[in-house]
């Protein structure tokens, strides 16, 4: 018997890293699990995300453990998202659970200063977290609300909890900053549904993507960035989705509106 038997959850970018391995921990507590990502296949862009594959996708991994279903779609695309939502109602007649994990950041810090940012990056940046997010749970609400229950999670980042020191990575703060403000409005206007809705702020998470980017020793790191962690490491999938299991199964039912920082304690200033 798992927490989730008989549920039915979607996340989003679950194709690689953080999305992969919520959609995995919601598998083994027995949920059923929509994997959509702009990309199925995208852990082929980093070679610590293809080695940790233990099959051809995330959807062939789930299906080993319960049910999974891929759908390819973009998050900024709002038609996309709707139709997305429909094909899961089709196959399993429920949603559980929403998971908004699609997103991350584009550019570089220096391109991205607050008063300087290039707007082509701006859009970008905004639409795949702050509306794309947005695009799902006006999607999957509707269906939740007839449920009179579900659990709504969106992802921040320490990005959106305060500035960089150099006003780098605006765009992307300011994008995860809305995010979580709006999770607050959401949870107010949902909670006479059933339905809570929270938000976690990731700090340096070592997914694929991180570890081939920003690490010590690869080609833009700058410093030791566990210095100012106080547990003195940085995070890993499994720290995040030890999170979303509590925000996703009954442990959670009386927390709402919140936002969990999962950084070890990071200190940014
Ligand atoms: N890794 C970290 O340190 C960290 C820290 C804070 C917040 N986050 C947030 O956590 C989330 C996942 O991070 P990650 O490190 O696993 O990123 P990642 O880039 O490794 O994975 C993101 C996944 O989302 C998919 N995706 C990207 N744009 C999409 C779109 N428009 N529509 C649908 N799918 C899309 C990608 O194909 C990819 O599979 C992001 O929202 C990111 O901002 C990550």
């Amino acid at each position: 018997m798992g927490k989730l038997d008989g549920k039915v959850a979607i996340v989003t970018g679950a194709g690689r890293g953080l999305g992969r391995a919520y959609a995995l921990r919601l598998a083994g507590l027995g949920a059923k699990v929509a994997v959509t990502d702009i990309n199925l296949k995208s852990y082929t862009e980093f070679e610590a995300e293809a080695k940790a594959m233990t099959a051809d996708s995330t959807v062939d991994e789930i299906n080993a453990i319960t049910e999974a279903i891929g759908i390819e779609m973009d998050v900024r695309d709002e038609k996309a998202v709707q139709a997305m939502v429909k094909q899961v109602m089709d196959k399993w007649g429920r949603i559980d659970i929403l998971v908004c994990n699609a997103g991350g950041g584009r550019g570089r810090p220096m391109d991205t200063k607050a008063s300087t940012i290039e707007t082509s990056l701006l859009h970008l940046v905004t639409e795949m977290n702050y509306y794309g997010t947005v695009y799902c749970v006006n999607a999957v609400a509707p269906v939740m609300k007839a449920q009179h229950s579900g659990k709504i999670v969106t992802v921040s980042s320490v990005a959106g909890l305060g500035p960089s020191t150099d006003g780098g990575y605006a765009h992307y703060g300011a994008a995860k900053a809305a995010i979580l403000h709006y999770t607050r409005y959401l949870a107010q206007d949902l909670g006479p549904y059933g339905i809570t809705a929270n938000c976690i702020a990731p700090g340096t998470i070592t997914t694929g993507r991180i570890v081939a980017s920003v690490m010590p020793g690869s080609a833009d790191a700058n410093s030791d960035r566990t210095e100012k962690v106080a547990v003195r490491r940085l995070g890993n999938v499994e720290d995040c989705a030890k999170v979303v299991e509590f925000l996703t199964t009954d442990l959670s039912d009386y927390v709402t509106g919140q936002c969990i920082a999962i950084d070890g304690g990071l200190l940014r200033s």
